[in-house]
């Protein structure tokens, strides 16, 4: 197996540059299916998740050319195949994005379940309730998801989402953007990444107005065409990288960032004694290694609240605050898996049920730990940096499926992390190879 091996208690001095963000671009890439000619898509993240999900769209018969490191041709004129393999679609979570692509495009689509991290029970309902609401019949047949527009083509339909599920109001937009007629999505969910595809299907044609507020009017048109679009930065790596300077202390200016987007964790870090200053594009966070971290409550909530993908890696900034913090987590069921690897480094956490009481202590020491998860491995890099003494990262195949080239960033910021691969794996690359 691959490890980071992280010798930790060093602050971190310099720039990272931020990239694409992964979950505008885990829709974005499904959404070319739509699209009649040639998308140019900019700032694509290198990430696994991505490498996937091209590789699931040649599969089908698009044609895929890589322009340089960051940007991808797309053309999917010519795929004719509304199945989608097994094997590679359960790997990933973003995979139910096919279903609305797909049924948008051929009034059919079948889809394996979708895969992903462990965050609890992860239901699609929502995205499905969309779809019935459009005309077609959703079912499950032969382990695949089977939908189908009742009259070749789905109609545009209105839908009050139970929850407000990123996944559904993006799907449902995906599924309405070639519909006949005007689709409403009421309660949707206003993450940046949601006006990103938005902006994304309308830069090829679509008629989508009001993402990013909680009613999405999509008209469906008759065709879309190639066009050239740059996916937005992420918003939660630069986020996880202002809570390792909050961890470790430090000075780290974040390029390529939206400071809007970043307000929701900025005012939380701000309230923990983090010095933020925003420019244009980028941003200055800075702790003096000396002064420790006011404690603080934090709840997780759907944007502009607190984001559930940085719960884990604030909460590891949190260990090491003056003071007793309490975190809720109020979008997944379960997301606290972490909490058990984060003790072995001396953290006092206590968790029940959705609320994690904190007790900081001055000091982690390092220790071997598993990344459980993604943003729990990002969790637990920030851990090891922040650690006096050495920690090893295992199970980095998670953290790798949406943070890019991590190892190289944080070794700019001077921070001393090696990757490691075992014997065993080294043999079997070998043989891959
Ligand atoms: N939910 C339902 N029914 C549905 C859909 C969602 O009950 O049909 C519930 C979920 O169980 C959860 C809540 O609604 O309790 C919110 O789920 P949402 O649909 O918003 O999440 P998602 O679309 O599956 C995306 C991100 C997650 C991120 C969440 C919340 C992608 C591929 N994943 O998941 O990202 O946590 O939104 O912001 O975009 C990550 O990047 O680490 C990650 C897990």
């Amino acid at each position: 197996m691959t490890k980071y091996v992280i010798r930790g208690g060093k602050p971190l001095y310099g720039d990272v540059e931020i990239s694409g963000a992964k979950n505008a671009a885990v829709a974005i890439i499904p959404a070319a299916l739509l699209v009649d000619g040639v998308c140019r898509i900019e700032n694509v993240p290198q990430i696994s998740d991505v490498t996937l999900l091209l590789k699931i769209l040649q599969e089908l018969g698009a044609d895929i050319r890589t322009v340089d490191r960051t940007t991808v041709d797309i053309d999917c004129t010519h795929i004719r195949n509304a199945k989608v393999p097994d094997g590679m679609a359960r790997q990933i979570r973003a995979s139910y994005y096919l279903i609305g692509a797909l049924l948008g495009r051929f009034g059919e689509s079948l889809v394996p379940p979708p895969g992903g991290c462990h965050l609890g029970t992860r239901p699609i309902d929502q995205h499905i309730k969309g779809f019935v609401a459009m005309g077609a019949d959703v079912d499950v047949r032969g382990g695949y998801i089977h939908a189908t527009a009742r009259n070749g083509r789905l109609q545009g339909g209105q839908v009050y989402l139970d929850i407000v599920s990123v996944g559904a109001t993006m799907n449902i937009m995906l599924a309405a953007a070639l519909a006949q007629g005007m689709t409403i999505i009421e309660n949707a969910a206003k993450e940046p990444h949601i006006v990103d595809l938005a902006n994304f299907l309308n830069s090829m044609g679509a008629q989508i107005m009001g993402a990013g507020t909680d009613v999405i009017k999509i008209r469906g048109v008759d065709r879309l065409r190639g066009g050239t679009y740059s996916i937005i930065p992420d918003q939660i790596e630069a986020g996880t990288y202002m809570a390792a300077v909050a961890a470790a202390g430090g000075r780290v200016r974040l390029k390529n960032v939206i400071p809007k987007h970043m307000d929701c964790i900025s005012a939380k870090l701000v309230e923990m004694g983090v010095e933020i200053e925003e420019g244009d594009d980028e941003i200055v966070v800075s702790r003096a290694p000396e002064k420790r971290l006011t404690r603080t409550n934090i709840k997780t909530l759907p944007y502009p609240g607190f984001p559930t993908d940085m719960q884990p890696q604030i909460a590891v900034a949190l260990c090491l605050a003056e003071g007793t913090s309490v975190v809720t987590e109020g979008v997944w069921d379960s997301r606290y898996r972490y909490v058990d690897e984060i003790r072995r480094l001396g953290a006092e956490i206590q968790v029940d049920g959705k609320i994690a009481v904190i007790e900081g202590v001055d000091r982690l020491t390092g220790a071997p730990v598993q990344a459980c998860d993604l943003r729990a491995g990002a969790a637990m890099v920030i851990a090891g940096l922040a650690a006096q003494g050495v920690t090893e990262v295992d199970q980095v195949q998670y953290i790798e499926r949406g943070y890019e080239d991590i190892v190289r960033k944080l070794s700019g910021i001077g921070a001393d992390i090696r990757v490691v691969v075992t014997p065993d794996e080294e043999k079997a690359q070998a043989s891959a190879g």
